[in-house]
């Protein structure tokens, strides 16, 4: 990542800060986004400690278009070049589908589906237009083809996400050899879909238990992924949803 400039949506907390914080640690020169103001300037404090390359911050709701668009010219105008981008950014809470209003709905389909496209699509023009071969992650959820009961705004959200994934690495890998993939996390600790997922004790034994390895990963492991989906090693992937969930979402008929 030496040298590369890479932007995380969402990484003032949970994986998208760890995952700020490993490419960082690599030397890349990192954009971290999110909206608000104070605790940007938080993450980009906790993160120089390991830094070697370098932090920028925008503040930018991946909700509005505009927001966006200057997100990226500020990005270009500061580091000169983008090559990579992880649409991280998600909201999500439980409500049961009945009770779910509508603007619970358009909100976490604004941020997680619009949002992505919204990012992707600007980002993508800035590559076309200056001949570059970039590489995106998009964070998903095993209940972007499964059921996501309890979560029906982000689990259609995140289908959405994955067929956007798959889309764009065939049309854009087809014409401008950009790569498109995703990465579908299982429970992680320390990060926000943990907390307010597994608020009790008993719901986080219950995912712990339905986790064949009888654990939680870890947002490390998911910067490893990130880490390797971007790098040469993986020239090869494209459209492609790796997923890290220690086996959970194949636990069908636990023994
Ligand atoms: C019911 C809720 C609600 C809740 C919000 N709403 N929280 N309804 N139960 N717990 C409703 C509100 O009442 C409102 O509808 C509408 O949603 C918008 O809420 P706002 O608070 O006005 O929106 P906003 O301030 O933009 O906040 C967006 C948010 C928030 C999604 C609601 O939680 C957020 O910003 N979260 C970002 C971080 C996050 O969620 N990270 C976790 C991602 S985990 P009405 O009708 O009242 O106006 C993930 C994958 C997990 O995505 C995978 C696990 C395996």
């Amino acid at each position: 990542m030496k040298n590369k400039t890479v932007i995380v949506t969402g990484s003032t907390s949970g994986m998208g800060k760890y995952m700020a914080e490993r490419f960082a640690s690599e030397g890349a020169n990192v954009v971290l986004i999110g909206r608000n103001e104070e605790r940007l300037a938080a993450a980009k404090n906790d993160l120089e400690s390991t830094s070697t390359g370098n932090l920028f911050t925008v503040v930018t709701d991946v909700r509005k278009p505009e927001d966006v668009e200057r997100m990226v010219k500020q990005s270009v105008d500061h580091y000169g070049r983008i090559d990579y981008l992880v649409n991280n950014a998600a909201g999500n809470f439980i409500a049961p589908a009945e009770e779910l209003s509508v603007n619970g709905w358009n909100t976490v389909i604004d941020i997680v589906l619009n949002g992505t496209f919204y990012c992707s699509r600007e980002v993508g023009k800035y590559w076309i237009d200056n001949g570059i071969k970039g590489s995106i992650i998009n964070m998903v959820a095993t209940y972007a083809w499964n059921a996501g009961a309890g979560v029906i705004h982000s689990s259609a959200a995140k289908a959405g996400v994955l067929n956007l994934t798959r889309t764009l690495a065939v049309e854009w890998g087809t014409k401008y050899g950009i790569r498109v993939n995703a990465i579908a996390p299982g429970p992680i600790e320390r990060t926000g879909g943990a907390d307010k997922l597994f608020e009790s004790e008993k719901a986080a034994k219950r995912t712990i238990d339905s986790v064949p390895l009888k654990r939680l990963g870890t947002p490390e492991e998911i910067a490893g992924l990130a880490d390797f989906l971007f790098s040469e090693q993986a020239a090869f992937i494209n459209g492609e949803v790796i997923t890290m969930d220690g086996g959970q979402w194949l636990n069908k008929f636990p023994f």
